[in-house]
């Protein structure tokens, strides 16, 4: 589901061969070539308010650090000490450094800003160049208060230029001033490519969705063939957000456009963040690739923090039907994940009305080279 541009359907085509989601050879090509060539969702700016909070991320098995430096701004490191290559943070998640980043084995200290500070007990005198010894730097942007990182950073693009129109279509939601009210971390057994194809249809709406559907009859019309993401979808008569009931005491993000107010949109921004757009609510998805068959999506919802500081103030009504609605899909991911394991299955297709499917297919295709976009491994 997104708004990116659309081939125009026509005849099936075929999807990507199966060992784009089966084999660890690719999967390794993959890491190379787009996870740590592309800016790579991570984190919520919020996450690390203040000087020295940190988040300690994996991104497609590399531990990256980012942490919130003095003056406010953001800095982004391996994980890894520039002396004998211990893990600075032992494990993935969140903290504060006190002065600096402290080595946990022989306490060489560096700076949050990622420069050697203090290695005990050595002078330049022993050959210590600090200025060679800054930690390997990650690189670090955010748009809409969405975190991204970049493993190679003497070779990216500004995040602008990789998010394209995506900003612009998305210009009336409040993003970056909105807050994570609750987060559900899902363990899916999917290749990352599953996910993001089952994402961007919704043929499969109606046999895998009937809630959703009921509040959203569009998705199930022709198979989702006439959906108009860049003006969003319509709900049924009566409701207006993803909400079991359709409705919501919540108001309105304000500056929304008419249409905005009462239809969903959705984007698939690449490679791993999924945003699907109510009037009052944001659902944000993060995948983190961990294997061919293995990879953790992160699902945040997001309101207006005057909402969320309203007495009585319960997301449940959104977040129990995207719970209902995300289980059907990570469970169909995962027959998709098993079913393609199968000696028989080499290649699927893409229906018509799964054309931004094909997008996926040129996206990976113009990364891993021309012929995953024929289908050939
Ligand atoms: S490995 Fe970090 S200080 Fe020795
Ligand atoms: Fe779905």
């Amino acid at each position: 589901m997104s708004a990116n541009s659309r081939p125009p359907g026509g005849a099936l085509e075929r999807t990507l061969h199966r060992d784009y989601y089966l084999s660890d050879r690719l999967f390794a090509l993959e890491r190379e070539r787009i996870f740590f060539r592309e800016w790579v969702c991570a984190a919520r700016e919020e996450e690390i308010p203040d000087p020295g909070d940190y988040v300690a991320r994996d991104v497609a098995g590399e531990s990256v650090l980012v942490v919130r430096t003095r003056d406010g701004g953001l800095a982004a490191h391996y994980n890894v000490c520039r002396h004998r290559g211990s893990r600075l943070v032992p494990e993935c998640g969140k903290g504060r450094f006190g002065g600096g980043i402290r080595c946990p084995y022989h306490s060489w200290t560096y700076t949050l800003d990622g420069t050697l500070r203090t290695a005990p007990f050595l002078e330049e005198t022993d050959g210590l160049a600090r200025d060679d010894l800054s930690l390997h730097p990650v690189g670090v942007a955010s748009w809409g208060g969405f975190i991204f990182l970049h493993l190679t950073p003497a070779d990216a693009l500004t995040l602008e230029a990789q998010l394209g129109g995506v900003p612009q279509r998305l210009r009336r939601y409040p993003l970056g001033e909105l807050r994570v009210a609750h987060r559900i971390e899902y363990d899916i057994r999917a290749n990352w490519k599953v996910m993001l194809e089952n994402y961007n249809e919704c043929y499969h709406c109606g046999p895998v969705h009937p809630e959703l559907c009921r509040l959203v009859p569009a998705f199930k019309q022709r198979g989702g063939a006439d959906l108009d993401w860049e003006r969003g979808i319509p709900h049924r008569e009566g409701a207006w957000t993803f909400t079991g009931s359709g409705t919501s005491d919540r108001a309105p993000f304000e500056g929304l456009s008419e249409d905005e107010r009462v239809r969903h949109k959705g984007e698939l921004v690449y490679p791993n963040l999924l945003l699907s757009l109510s009037a009052e609510h944001v659902a944000a998805f993060t995948l983190r690739p961990h294997a061919p068959g293995h990879t953790t999506v992160v699902c945040e919802f997001l309101f207006h923090p005057d909402e969320i500081a309203r007495p009585g103030f319960d997301p449940s009504d959104a977040v129990d039907f995207w719970d209902l609605v995300n289980r059907q899909d990570w469970s169909i991911c995962e027959s998709v994940q098993r079913g393609m394991t199968s000696r028989v299955f080499r290649t699927g297709y893409y229906a018509p009305m799964e054309s931004w499917s094909l997008d996926i297919r040129r996206y990976v295709g113009e990364r891993m080279g021309d012929d995953a976009s024929r289908g050939e491994p």
